[in-house]
């Protein structure tokens, strides 16, 4: 089985799937990470010296070589079910699950380390606002897809639980 964590930027993806994954006792891939490590340089720099448009080339072929494996938890970069189809693809091999915050959570989680984060380490404050709101906008319809959707407006651990729960749910039916 694969689960798919998917959301914008600042969902708690990577945190929460670490945690996922040791309760299930599966492996954990973030492909943020993952691209990183296949390309030798970080997310921000393949996003200056190759475009994005190679990145999310990288993403679409991650999420087909993921595929194949089993028991697995994927923290997907927040684009990624956006782009190229990848969200049939992702709800094709496995399941997945929007790990939906606020638009006013996200900016407070966000407002802080746009560093490491491309999209976002060129804008000021009120941009960065803007910015959430629009791009998320147009991903809402992608995330939605997702098999399950998840309030993630509170502590890891409390969603962890519930996605695991759903998972063994679905297990059993
Ligand atoms: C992106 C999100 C990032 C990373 C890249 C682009 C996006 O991943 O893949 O900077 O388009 O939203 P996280 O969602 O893990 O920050």
């Amino acid at each position: 089985m694969i689960i798919f964590l998917i959301g914008f930027m600042g969902s708690g993806k990577s945190t929460i799937g670490v945690k996922l994954a040791k309760k299930l006792e599966f492996s954990f891939i973030d492909t943020d990470n993952l691209i990183e490590s296949e390309e030798g340089i970080e997310v921000s720099e393949i996003f200056e010296t190759k475009g994005e448009e190679y990145f999310r080339e990288r993403e679409t072929e991650i999420i087909s070589k993921l595929s194949m494996k089993k028991n697995l938890v994927v923290s997907l970069g927040g684009g990624s079910p956006c782009y190229n189809n990848n969200i049939n693809s992702i709800n094709i091999s496995g399941t997945s699950f929007f790990l939906d915050v606020s638009v006013s959570n996200l900016i407070k989680r966000l407002e802080n380390g746009v560093d490491q984060r491309p999209l976002l380490s060129s804008l000021n404050k009120d941009e960065i606002v803007n910015y959430i709101k629009t791009k998320l906008k147009e991903r809402i319809p992608f995330y939605k897809q997702a098999i399950h959707i998840v309030d993630s407006n509170r502590d890891a651990n409390s969603i962890v639980e519930d996605i695991y729960k759903k998972i063994k749910e679905n297990v059993r039916n």
